[in-house]
């Protein structure tokens, strides 16, 4: 959609490979999700996910939250970047930090996640490997609001992935992440299909 608004003004903070972010770069681009990433924020510098930001023309931000004394001055910083660029929804694709209430209150009901585990299972970090550790023979990824908990916010959708006898955190990852691409965009289509444009 080359308009001049799109139903998602999409904001999306990252910390790593950004392979979810390019699932949604790629949905934009081929027309099958109505929205517009309006900038990306890294939260490290020199990650990948910022190499495709640029390729695919998107404005993009480091904001080390190293540089802050709390993480209330970092978060502030981060939703003066977000609003100060027209984002509406802000989308954590791979975002490793935890959002204080006061960044929530700034884009209420407004922030979505995507995790690698079925929620409420294994929140939290390394959520494959307590996956493994746990011994379940099942397990996913989830797509849901965030609150004010560690990937607690209500659901907004699931995929259940099988656990292989013989796998490594770094299969399970692998095949974890692929369903998570199209899960995620599969999620914001749905909250795009929600929304009146502009
Ligand atoms: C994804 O598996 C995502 O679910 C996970 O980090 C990876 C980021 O990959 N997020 C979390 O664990 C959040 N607690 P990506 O940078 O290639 O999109």
């Amino acid at each position: 959609r080359g308009g001049l608004t799109a139903v998602l003004e999409l904001g999306v903070l990252v910390s790593g490979s950004g392979t979810n972010l390019q699932a949604i770069l790629d949905a934009v681009a081929g027309g099958e999700l109505d929205a517009r990433v309006r900038i990306v924020v890294s939260n490290k510098p020199g990650v990948l996910a910022l190499e495709r930001a640029e390729r695919a023309g998107v404005p993009s931000l480091v904001i080390r939250h190293q540089d802050f004394g709390t993480r209330e001055d970092f978060d502030h910083e981060l939703v003066s970047a977000l609003q100060g660029a027209g984002a509406r929804l802000v989308v954590l694709a791979g975002f490793m930090r935890v959002l204080t209430p006061g960044f929530l209150r700034a884009f209420p009901g407004r922030v979505v996640n995507i995790h690698p585990s079925l929620l409420p299972s294994f929140p939290g970090v390394r959520a494959q490997a307590q996956a493994l550790a746990h011994g379940v023979k099942v397990t996913g990824c989830t797509v849901h609001f965030v609150d004010e908990g560690v990937d607690t916010g209500p659901i907004i959708a699931q995929r259940a992935v099988p656990v292989l006898d013989a796998d490594t955190a770094t299969t399970l990852t692998t095949r974890i992440l692929e369903q998570e691409h199209s899960l995620l965009v599969e999620a914001l289509r749905r909250l795009a299909a929600r929304q009146e444009p502009g």
